[in-house]
């Protein structure tokens, strides 16, 4: 299978890299960024082709980054796009989407995507031992899909985690490392361990191949959406490559026609208690200020993203905007998903919900626009975060009388 991949290319100052485990330019310290020939891509990709293959991300797979088929998370991807009419009414938005990656396989959260990238990137590369910083749901992903092809991996999080990332990590039988610190603590520890140990780690020196998995969110929008892209997305962000990566992603589309036309408005979502983003959006700052998180959204609480200052030009250039929610919104978010459509999702995704109610409310997201919601994560994972909101079940024996005469009104009054 051809490779559409020329190599690596600084994002500041242009200057060419090959194909390798870098991600910073030795000359303007700018990220690297995967560099594609769309020509070639042009005349071999068409929404037929795309249509003929199997339901998972590789079905773009000239504009994903490996050397010939992937060989780690095979399944990954291809999530419903679920039409949202109950939250639509409650929002007032027409015609509401939620993408949701609560149940993409195997570790129900979207990191599967850029782990399988880069992951099979790590194969390539001959690493035979792989790491990440996490903030929870990259270390489940990491550790499961580093398991299934037996590599060795490291895993490093935030010691204070919830306790269903922390075992939905230590259960594949990964070295899980727990530090005294936050995620940018975490991160800085694991750029010195990469500086000194040769592991592939995904999101440091991996870095450029990783986070082109992402793309496959807006792809699949897309194309869920019969090829076209929405008026508007909202995106949770936490180091802010995601959402630069859906953007990506629907400009791809628009450059080799497989959608007519590109005028999607992106916003981004944090939670207040770390949102070092959507301020920068708020100040019309262009640079992040680092914030110290204290946010029930573990899993989005960085508070020196890496991206971040390309998801403020993100926000910026599509006309979009970023916003942010106190906590108790969080569980409203999370609580208004799963009683209007049946979708549990995690802090995030209840950070990105409550967003958009905030955004429909300001006026900046309206009623007749095709608005697609990114729920990213699953709410098995963060328990914690709503079970003093719930109340819990009543208890009775197991008498048809007993059901009439305690529960049926108890239970219906609440
Ligand atoms: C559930 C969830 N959503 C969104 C994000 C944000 O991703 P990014 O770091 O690309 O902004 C994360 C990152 O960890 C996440 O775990
Ligand atoms: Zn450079």
């Amino acid at each position: 299978m051809t490779s559409y991949v020329i190599g690596l290319q600084c994002r500041e100052c242009g200057r060419p890299y090959p194909r390798a485990p870098l991600s910073v330019c030795e000359y303007c310290f700018g990220p690297l960024e995967v560099h594609y020939d769309y020509a070639a891509v042009k005349t071999e990709l068409s929404r037929a082709v795309i249509e003929k293959r199997l339901p998972n991300m590789w079905r773009y797979r000239e504009l994903l980054p490996v050397d010939g088929e992937a060989s780690v998370g095979r399944q990954v991807g291809f999530t419903p796009l679920v039409r949202a009419k109950n939250l639509g009414r409650r929002l007032g938005i027409r015609e509401l989407y939620v993408k949701n990656d609560s149940v993409c396989f195997p570790t129900l959260s979207f990191k599967d995507r850029v782990v399988s990238v880069a992951l099979s990137k790590a194969l390539e590369f001959d690493f035979d031992t792989v790491g990440c910083a996490s903030t929870g749901n990259l270390a489940n992903s990491v550790a499961a899909n580093a398991a299934s092809v037996g590599l060795r991996s490291y895993i490093f999080i935030p010691a204070n985690l919830e306790m269903g990332k922390v075992l939905g990590t230590l259960i594949y039988k990964t070295n899980v490392i727990g530090v005294d610190g936050n995620y940018d603590d975490v991160n800085r520890l694991c750029s010195e361990i990469a500086g000194k140990y040769q592991w592939g780690f995904v999101n440091i020196n991996l870095r450029p191949f990783y986070a082109e998995g992402s793309k496959s969110f807006g792809y699949e929008i897309a194309e869920q959406l019969n090829w076209r892209v929405p008026d508007c997305v909202v995106v949770p962000m936490a180091g802010g490559s995601l959402i630069t990566k859906i953007r990506k992603a629907f400009t791809e589309f628009e450059k080799l026609g497989l959608v007519p036309d590109n005028r999607c408005r992106i916003f981004g979502a944090q939670a207040t208690g770390c949102s070092p983003i959507t301020s920068a959006v708020k100040a019309g700052r262009d640079f992040i200020r680092p914030v110290k998180p204290q946010t029930i959204a573990k899993s989005i609480a960085i508070g020196n993203p890496a991206d971040g200052f390309y998801a403020i030009k993100t926000m910026n250039e599509t006309g979009g905007w970023g916003e942010d929610v106190p906590d108790a919104e969080v569980v409203e978010g999370i609580r208004m998903l799963a009683e209007d459509e049946g979708i549990f999702t995690e802090t995030a995704g209840g950070v990105t919900v409550a967003v958009t109610r905030k955004l429909v409310e300001q006026g900046r997201i309206k009623p007749d626009e095709v608005t697609v919601i990114a729920i990213t994560g699953n709410g098995l994972k963060t328990q914690e975060a709503v079970q003093e909101h719930l109340t819990r079940p009543e208890v009775i024996s197991a008498k048809l009388s007993e059901f009439e005469n305690r529960a049926f009104n108890a239970v219906a009054a609440r």
